[in-house]
């Protein structure tokens, strides 16, 4: 099933160009605009606060979505981790909405969250790329992600895939309540399909950024700030996932806040540059940490380079960034596990779907 492949892993990498553009069409009506059930948008334009509950990748997808549904459709929204929910169960709005973001749909701490929520007679909507799974049935309505079955345990596909699919809820929830985007998504999506494409052809600098920055470390830093921020703690799960090199994703003004006594002489700290209000704010963190003997490899978004730049990032629109910037990380992620002979596909200790609490 892997065909030419070595590892599912790149096989799943490779294929979140087809999967954006298929996912582009399947949220598409006739007319070609974007579209979501009626139901699940009646249920948007009712909550007065969404509350979005995941593990891991798509605890991360989740954190970008916020910033979706909060900048488009103007609606709060509360994102938590699922294991930790039930005992700090946030005070809820009058009309929460719940959406569980789960690739697999079988997560057993989500699960557990969504039983909780439908106790209470709460209103659920889950994200997941398997139609039928346990989350999807148990919820009252489904977004499906339609990335194909991911095998790799770690997640590369599912995670832009949960993030078109977020950016079509909140855009379409925007423009049923009348918010004009000033862009159109379907179009700003096909630029994302093509910059993915790009960054999947260019499998060389990123074997070789591994290598020169990865090949011996103990441990990596991943920082940046707004969205970049979150990109940066999937790239850090990504890596040390596969690769088992300890790895923090930190939001670039944390590090003098004591992160920033971990650095030492030839720590790489990946730092993302892809929106334009923190550009010089994160290459500020850079400096201090240069300055301090670290090894920083700036991976920025075209427009806002600069010459120490190791990476630019095709442009695409601010807002989708993370469907980008994230494939360099997910690559080099994987050229490091190579390197180091780690088993890619299954790393030690994780199963593909937790279905445990
Ligand atoms: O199937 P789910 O999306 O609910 O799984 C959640 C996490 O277990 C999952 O994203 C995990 O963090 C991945 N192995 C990360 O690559």
């Amino acid at each position: 099933e892997k065909g030419t492949y070595p590892h599912y892993m790149l096989k799943e990498i490779d294929e979140q160009p087809l999967v954006l553009r298929k996912i582009t069409q399947r949220y598409q009506n006739e007319a070609n605009e974007l579209h979501i059930d009626d139901h699940i948008l009646a249920a948007m334009n009712e909550a007065d606060r969404i509350y979005i509950v995941a593990c891991g990748t798509s605890y991360h997808a989740g954190l970008v979505g916020k910033q979706f549904i909060e900048k488009w459709a103007k609606i709060p929204v509360e994102v938590h981790v699922a294991s930790e929910f039930s005992y700090n169960m946030p005070i809820l709005s009058e009309k929460p909405l719940f959406i569980f973001i789960s690739q697999s749909g079988e997560t057993a701490d989500s699960r557990a969250v969504l039983v909780q929520v439908k106790e209470l007679g709460y209103k659920a909507l889950t994200i997941t790329n398997v139609p039928g799974s346990t989350l999807s049935r148990e919820a009252d309505y489904t977004l499906l992600l339609h990335a194909g079955p991911e095998i790799a345990v770690a997640s590369t596909k599912a995670y832009t895939a949960q993030l078109a699919v977020l950016s079509i809820l909140a855009a379409v929830t925007a423009t049923s309540k009348g918010i004009n985007l000033e862009f159109d998504l379907v179009q700003e999506l096909a630029i994302v399909a093509n910059a993915m494409e790009v960054l999947c052809d260019d499998k060389e600098t990123m074997e070789d950024i591994a290598r020169e920055y990865l090949a011996t470390t103990r441990n990596c830093f991943f920082i940046g700030r707004s969205v970049d921020f979150y990109v940066g703690l999937e790239g850090a799960l990504k890596l040390k996932e596969i690769s088992y090199i300890q790895a923090e994703g930190f939001a670039g003004g944390e590090l003098k806040h004591g992160t920033i006594a971990l650095i030492e002489n030839n720590t790489p700290v990946i730092a993302l540059a892809t929106q334009e209000h923190v550009n010089l704010s994160i290459r500020g963190n850079v400096k201090e940490v240069a300055a301090r003997g670290a090894n920083p490899c700036i991976i920025s978004m075209k427009g806002l380079e600069t010459e120490e730049d190791r990476y630019v990032l095709p442009e695409v629109n601010e807002a989708l960034a993370p469907l980008v910037a994230v494939i360099p990380l997910q690559l080099i992620s994987y050229y490091a596990a190579l390197h180091r002979d780690c088993d890619v596909d299954k790393p030690r200790n994780l199963a593909k779907s937790v279905t445990v609490e």
